[in-house]
């Protein structure tokens, strides 16, 4: 039973940690648009797994991808340009028909993308669509495709994207196997619960063909659309199911394994004007804030606020919604900082996700929280290392010894079971009070262990013994008075075994053959060496003795099984 407990530390204590902090298994990725402040190049890619060009359009006759052509230098110069200081650096190009009518709803201002809408519905439209996809990834030298229909408005669009999904994770497969290339990573963004418009997403094909879905877990409260502060991206909520968490396990729940979901993580935040400025916590009546036109700002435009117009004011951390916020005069700002992002990824791990993206890349200020959300994985990953270089030992340890001791009382039970075929009780009832003479006596010396110091009652087990007098330190449960000289016999070895020179202790083989009495003559016990009456020289060992004390203890574990 220990010996596989121990095999099963062994073979898959290192095996398991070795698996979670294999770094491939976690995307760290990031949106990145061609709009940005900053270059493709300028983007600390060392920070990401992935990195994502956005956006890539849609024709709205011929459904095929189209690039605006003051585009398609920084498209085709992408992968190349975040290699530079990440060569390991996976690219996929994102799609958004962006130029459709915008409509309201629960998440703000979105678009109705008719585009896309209509090219899902047809056969013809989505062949050419994923046809023109593939080959526009590949002409660009990006390693996936990612969709950013944000959102489907029907039921029937959400049942057409299915079918779309399906279409082209086939053409992918088809395209890999024909070209003898890597195929193509497939991603979509997806709304932080399953469900849109009472209806729900095609959980399925999003399982069977996407490679992950990209969770969009913020703009959950806008200021053009409530009149409260809300927490836009609140991990937690505890009145209400609008929350990060709660989608997630909606996700789960309907059937989309975690493995299969990146958390978003939203580089902007939202302000909204205070009715009192005196009341501003999450919740507080509010309305459209006269910041920027429709109330969301950037990170590093949120930071770079602050400090020059507002004095400086204290940032606060609302830890039941995992929130940071900003409040000044009437103005409030509600957003994700170094805090809120390093709590969301150690959510993301301890769910089992598959990783984080960010949104957008270049909202950071100097990196600053692309750092924070990677340091953690970082910082995890040094645990990891850590605890395997502790454990892995330990475990090895651990291994051998109890091998050791496994093979020993094999042996022992083998070479007695060999002996007396006759009386099939015997040789297991000397093994266990071999066994249960160690274990008391070690139980006295714990007992005994403040009063007398270290091992005193070998010592007394000796003195008793010499005067004849072994069986007043028997554990009255062993209760076999009628076999007073077995248990003195089995005395007489533990005796032997606890000699101070390692020379005066018998070896395993010499211990079985005494227990058959196989020898006559048996050697007398000296002095044990765990005595309290050691002398200066002696005193100075005591580390080691305590060592062989404790070994006593392990050898007394297996036994009594
Ligand atoms: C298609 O797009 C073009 C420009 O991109 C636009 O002028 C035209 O109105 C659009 N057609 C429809 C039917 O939306
Ligand atoms: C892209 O790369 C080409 C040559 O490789 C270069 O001429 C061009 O300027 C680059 N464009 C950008 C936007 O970096
Ligand atoms: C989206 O656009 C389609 C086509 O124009 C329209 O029928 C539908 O009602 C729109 N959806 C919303 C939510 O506005
Ligand atoms: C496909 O690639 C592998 C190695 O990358 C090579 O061994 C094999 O011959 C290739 N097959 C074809 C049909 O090109
Ligand atoms: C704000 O809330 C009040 C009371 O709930 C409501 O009557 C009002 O219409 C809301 N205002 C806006 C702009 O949504
Ligand atoms: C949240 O969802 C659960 C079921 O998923 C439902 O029972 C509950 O009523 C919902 N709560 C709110 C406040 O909508
Ligand atoms: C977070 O905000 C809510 C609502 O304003 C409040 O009730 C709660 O106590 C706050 N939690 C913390 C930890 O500050």
């Amino acid at each position: 039973m220990a010996s596989k407990i121990l095999a099963f530390l062994l073979l898959f204590l290192p095996f398991e940690l070795l698996h979670h902090s294999n770094a491939q298994s976690w995307i760290q990725s990031g949106f990145w648009r061609t709009n940005s402040v900053i270059a493709a190049s300028e983007v600390n890619s060392a920070l990401f797994t992935h990195l994502i060009c956005a956006f890539a359009d849609v024709d709205n006759s011929t459904y095929q991808l189209s690039i605006p052509s003051s585009d398609v230098s920084i498209f085709s110069n992408f992968t190349d340009s975040v290699k530079r200081k990440n060569p390991s650096i996976v690219t996929l190009l994102s799609i958004w028909a962006g130029q459709a009518q915008t409509y309201q709803s629960t998440f703000g201002q979105i678009p109705n993308s008719t585009v896309l809408s209509s090219m899902a519905s047809q056969p013809s439209h989505r062949k050419s669509f994923i046809e023109s996809s593939i080959k526009t990834a590949k002409l660009f030298g990006f390693h996936g495709l990612d969709l950013s229909w944000v959102w489907p408005s029907t039921a029937s669009d959400l049942i057409n994207l299915g079918t779309l999904l399906e279409e082209w994770r086939a053409a992918i497969n088809s395209e890999s196997r024909n070209s003898n290339k890597t195929r193509l990573i497939l991603t979509m963004k997806v709304p932080y619960v399953p469900t849109l418009h009472s209806v729900s997403y095609p959980v399925d094909s999003i399982r069977r063909n996407l490679d992950w879905a990209n969770v969009v877990a913020y703009d959950y409260y806008v200021s053009t659309r409530v009149n409260f502060t809300g927490a836009h991206a609140a991990l937690y909520d505890p009145s209400s199911n609008i929350s990060t968490d709660f989608g997630i396990r909606e996700w789960t729940r309907k059937g989309l394994p975690a493995s299969k979901l990146v958390l978003g993580l939203p580089y902007h935040g939202h302000a909204w004007r205070l009715v009192n400025p005196d009341e501003n916590g999450v919740g507080a009546p509010a309305s459209r804030s006269g910041l920027t036109s429709d109330g969301s700002m950037s990170y590093w435009y949120i930071k770079f606020y602050i400090r020059r117009f507002s004095n400086g004011a204290a940032k606060l951390y609302n830890a039941t919604y995992v929130v940071n916020y900003y409040t000044f005069g009437a103005n409030w700002i509600g957003y994700d900082d170094v805090e809120t992002i390093k709590a969301k990824v150690s959510y993301a791990k301890e769910k089992k996700l598959l990783g984080y993206f960010v949104s957008q890349v270049s909202n950071d200020e100097n990196g600053v929280l692309s750092l924070a959300a990677a340091q953690k994985d970082v910082e995890d990953n040094q645990n990891k290392r850590l605890l395997m270089i502790i454990l892995l030992p330990i475990a090895m340890v651990i291994f051998i010894l109890g091998f050791m001791l496994c093979y020993l009382r094999r042996w022992v039970l083998k070479s007695k079971g060999n002996e007396s075929l006759s009386n099939s009780d015997a040789p297991n009832l000397q093994v266990f009070r071999f066994a249960d003479i160690v274990v008391a006596t070690n139980n006295f010396s714990i007992e005994n262990k403040l009063g007398e110091g270290g091992c005193g009652p070998v010592y007394k087990a000796y003195d008793l013994w010499k005067d004849g007098k072994g069986m007043e330190f028997m554990d009255p449960s062993l209760d076999d008075e009628f076999s007073s000289c077995k248990l003195m016999t089995c005395m007489q070895v533990a005796l032997l075994c606890v000699q101070e020179k390692p020379a005066d202790r018998p070896s395993m083989l010499e211990v079985s053959s005494m227990l058959k009495n196989e020898t006559a003559a048996m050697v007398m016990p000296k002095r044990p060496g765990f005595s309290i009456k050691t002398d200066e020289d002696e005193r100075n060992n005591s580390g080691l003795q305590q060592v062989i004390c404790s070994n006593e203890a392990t050898v007394s574990q297996i036994l009594p099984q």
